[in-house]
């Protein structure tokens, strides 16, 4: 019988998986046995986003973060609250504000409102997202503009009031690369000199199978976990489809692939090359992983399976990507093999 992730790093770390509702609904069976199969950590794909959650401001929608979150207890799997303070999905009424008191205001209610309802419910926090640009300073978002770099710490300390017992961690990409990493330690230094809880980072991982940064990404994990916290890869996926705004194909321009074309080289199926090249990377993630045991506390998916995974549609739309461990068909792929057979 197939071998069940969560099993297999059950005393090496917890196994996660991004989620939408419809997933563990009556619709989706499939998915749902490979939920309670290999994973023991959830993280709301997009359901606990503020567009999702307070699409007004005296608006709430908390019925389809709830089902994710009864699911969780139901099943005994960790809800990781994805995410509390970021400048993307944020609805128009918050992008818009154009006074420091409002967004203040708006930031308080909230973090109050949202992680005080999934108080002792909800394991972690994603609190701030994003924060960063590439080079290291801070992004210019709406919360930058108006309230300084002041509301990171602000936001962390919001939420370790309204859910005293949740663990809360600063999230991003990139962030193993030397410049962001440097700006993320300082703005993790920053958060625990106001004496301000903060107890992980989240590196994102959404690489390209071809290109996995290892040296930065074992840099990270010793450098991150020197500050006193956990490190987590929290929303793993690699990519074998070229990235048109990026290097060599930057000159395309096309934002939709619909047929057969350079931009969705695989529509049929992986050559075996390139499944090789998937397995290999997934095979050298983990293996560093393993080493590093110890200071890594959670490996999350961002999604179940190929088919359903956001790069089919990012940053091209209608695209056949395979970024995940699983197939179309929830089958695993060679690269689970790759994965479990380290142990
Ligand atoms: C993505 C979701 O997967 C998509 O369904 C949605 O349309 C856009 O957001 N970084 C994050 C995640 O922190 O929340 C993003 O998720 C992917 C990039």
């Amino acid at each position: 019988t197939q071998p069940s992730l969560k099993q297999t790093f059950r005393n090496d770390f917890l196994i996660g998986t991004a989620l939408n509702p419809a997933q563990i609904m009556e619709k989706d069976t499939a998915s749902a046995r490979l939920v309670l199969q290999h994973f023991n950590a959830i993280t709301p794909e997009n359901s606990m986003k503020a567009t999702h959650l307070h699409p007004e401001r005296d608006k709430y929608n908390f019925t389809v973060a709830d089902q994710l979150v009864d699911y969780g207890k139901k099943h005994h799997i960790k809800i990781n609250g994805h995410t509390l303070i970021w400048h993307s999905q944020l609805p128009n009424y918050v992008r818009k504000m154009n006074n420091a008191d409002s967004l203040r205001q708006y930031m308080k209610d909230h973090i109050t409102t949202v992680a005080g309802r999934y108080k002792g419910k909800v394991f972690s926090w994603d609190v701030v997202n994003e924060a960063l640009a590439d080079d290291g300073t801070l992004r210019k978002s709406v919360f930058l503009q108006l309230l300084g770099e002041e509301y990171i710490v602000e936001a962390f300390r919001l939420a370790q009031a309204a859910a005293p017992d949740a663990e809360l961690y600063y999230n991003d990409y990139n962030i193993e690369q030397p410049k962001k990493r440097a700006g993320a330690i300082a703005l993790i230094k920053k958060i625990q000199a106001a004496g301000v809880k903060i107890d992980g980072v989240g590196i994102q991982g959404h690489w390209r199978a071809s290109h996995i940064p290892l040296t930065a990404i074992e840099q990270s994990i010793e450098e991150f976990s020197a500050l006193g916290i956990k490190v987590m890869f929290t929303e793993l996926d690699l990519t074998v489809l070229p990235n048109p705004f990026r290097g060599d194909n930057a000159d395309v321009s096309a934002r939709t692939a619909n047929s057969t074309n350079e931009l969705n080289p695989y529509p049929a199926g992986l050559p075996d090359s390139v499944q090789a090249t998937l397995s290999k990377g997934y095979e050298d993630l983990f293996k560093l992983f393993l080493q590093y045991k110890d200071k890594v506390s959670r490996i999350t998916f961002w999604g179940v399976h190929d088919g359903q995974s956001w790069l089919n549609h990012f940053p091209v739309r209608n695209r056949t990507n395979y970024p995940l461990l699983f197939d179309r068909n929830y089958q695993p792929k060679p690269a689970f093999y790759a994965v479990v057979k380290l142990k």
